[in-house]
């Protein structure tokens, strides 16, 4: 069925993927409703079968990096059925959590958690469709309805009409220019498909590797350690640009920055002095890692030593300069910028742990785009528009340029999921545009 022969449904709100953000709307919309004149209709789309967070990068010793209280709803309302806590009273673990004396479940965890929100909404959800790109349905007069297209996995299209859109698909994998051309090569992969990825590489089967972990984040730190405890026959070199592994600032002071009260803050600053913001705390996020992960690989490095094992190895001040790829492996040549020396060593697969960007939004808006104002938001997300574009676009995760450093982040999910379920109700009411508002730059 292609998008010009499907039914039209027009429905109140589309939410693009059902991760934790859309996830947190869903239930701000549900536990807004008693105070509204009409239920909203909604459906959010999902281009994954079932519901997984991050589902490929729940390696065993991943743990939550936030406190299991800014789950989706407990900073709003913490009286909410969706709780974290109330999750675990239902699974009947909840006396058993609190002897674990901590905040920070494991991800496996939280993903069943989040799953379980997920199952309560299967009425409106629509998995295994990824959106392809949003249009204005043709008017002669204002546009308020808007197009959405999506594909299923065996190529079908359907075209769905809403008067606002929601767009929260997340980070997208950052691959390195130089390993773009084998991106369908097996053994080189980006760490969000780590699991599956790895399930099909030889060391799964007992035999033994040398792999490459590019980058030096919280993603590469886990698959180091994974590697470690899971496949005794790999050998594993984690190749870091800068000069050492850094911690994750989470110190209590620090830690405000996340917190609902301080995007009001960052949202009134000049772009100038958020970017300062943004650079000031970037190592509480990007780049950085768990301090009780860091020491655990210090200390496995260090227990190397004591046996003249040479197994792991963390390299840094690494700049990858060279690629050579064949059937035999994968030839990697790095500088090391203290020495300007150049090593070439073979790996047998190479991981890049090397981040994610925030740009899909703009592929998805793209025919939208002579109506945006580059893709700004105001302080409820909402996309500024031209005047003629009067149904609602908000976008979630693609503003920390304006909102801070929490907008990629559960931090604020439960506020920032009333805040724009407010606003889309405001735009069905009125069905305007605000051109006028203040404008604010996106996130990159
Ligand atoms: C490995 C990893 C671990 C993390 N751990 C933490 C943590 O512990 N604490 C924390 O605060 N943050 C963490 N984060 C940050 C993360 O961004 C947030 O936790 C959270 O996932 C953001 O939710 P989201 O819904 O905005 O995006 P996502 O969780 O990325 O969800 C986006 C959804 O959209 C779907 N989608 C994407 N494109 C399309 C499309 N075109 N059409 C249809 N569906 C689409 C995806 O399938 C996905 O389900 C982590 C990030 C990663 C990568
Ligand atoms: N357990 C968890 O909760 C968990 C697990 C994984 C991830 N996360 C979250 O996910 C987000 C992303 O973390 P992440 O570790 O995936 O990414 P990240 O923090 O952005 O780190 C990316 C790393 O890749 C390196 N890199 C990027 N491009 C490179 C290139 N061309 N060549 C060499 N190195 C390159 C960067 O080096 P430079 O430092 O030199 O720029 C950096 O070390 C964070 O919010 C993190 O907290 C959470």
């Amino acid at each position: 069925m292609t998008a010009a022969q499907s039914p039209i449904t027009t429905h109140d709100l589309i939410g693009v993927g059902f991760g934790p953000s859309n996830l947190a709307l869903a239930i701000a919309i549900q536990e807004q409703r008693a105070a509204r004149q009409r239920p909203l209709d909604c459906l959010f789309i999902d281009k994954q079968q079932h519901y997984r967070w991050h589902g490929d990068t729940l390696a065993s010793q991943s743990e939550l990096q936030i406190s299991f209280l800014k789950d989706l709803v407990s900073l709003r309302n913490p009286t909410s059925h969706f709780s974290f806590v109330n999750y675990l009273k239902e699974q009947g673990r909840l006396i058993d959590f609190i002897n674990l004396r901590t905040f920070y479940p494991c991800r496996t965890e939280f993903n069943d958690y989040l799953r379980w929100v997920a199952e309560q909404f299967t009425d409106q959800a629509q998995y295994g469709e990824e959106v392809l790109r949003l249009e204005p349905v043709a008017s002669k007069g204002p546009i308020d309805v808007l197009r959405v297209i999506s594909r299923d996995a065996s190529g079908n299209e359907y075209a769905r009409h809403a008067r606002s859109v929601v767009v929260s698909t997340g980070g997208t994998p950052r691959i390195p220019e130089l390993f773009k051309a084998f991106k369908n090569d097996p053994r080189i992969f980006h760490h969000s498909s780590y699991l599956s990825s790895v399930a099909k590489l030889p060391c799964s089967q007992g035999k033994p590797m040398r792999i490459a972990i590019v980058g030096s984040g919280q993603s590469a730190a886990e698959a180091f350690i994974d590697l470690h405890d899971s496949f005794p026959t790999v050998e594993a070199d984690m190749i870091v640009r800068g000069s050492a592994l850094k911690p994750a600032d989470d110190s209590p002071f620090v830690n405000e920055v996340f917190a609902p009260h301080y995007t009001e803050l960052m949202f009134q600053q000049s772009p100038e002095q958020r970017k300062h913001l943004i650079e000031e705390f970037h190592n509480t996020n990007y780049s950085v890692i768990d301090p009780g992960l860091i020491e655990r690989i210090y200390a496995l490095l260090y227990r190397q030593k004591i046996s003249a094992s040479n197994r792991h190895a963390v390299l840094c001040l690494r700049h990858i300069q060279g690629l050579e790829v064949s059937p035999q492996g994968i030839d990697l040549s790095t500088r090391d910028v203290s020495t300007g020396q150049v090593q070439a060593k073979r790996y047998d697969a190479v991981i890049l742990a090397t981040g994610y960007s925030r740009d899909a939004h703009r592929q998805l808006l793209a025919p939208l785009e002579g109506y945006l104002n580059e893709y700004q938001v105001d302080r409820q997300y909402r996309a500024l528009s031209t005047p003629d574009l009067r149904a609602g676009i908000f976008l979630q995760g693609f503003c920390e340029a304006s909102h801070g450093l929490s907008d990629t982040l559960l931090s604020v999910l439960a506020c920032r999921s009333e805040e724009i379920a407010e606003a889309v109700y405001q735009s069905l009411q009125g069905c305007v545009a605000h051109p006028g508002l203040k404008i604010a730059a996106v996130g990159a």
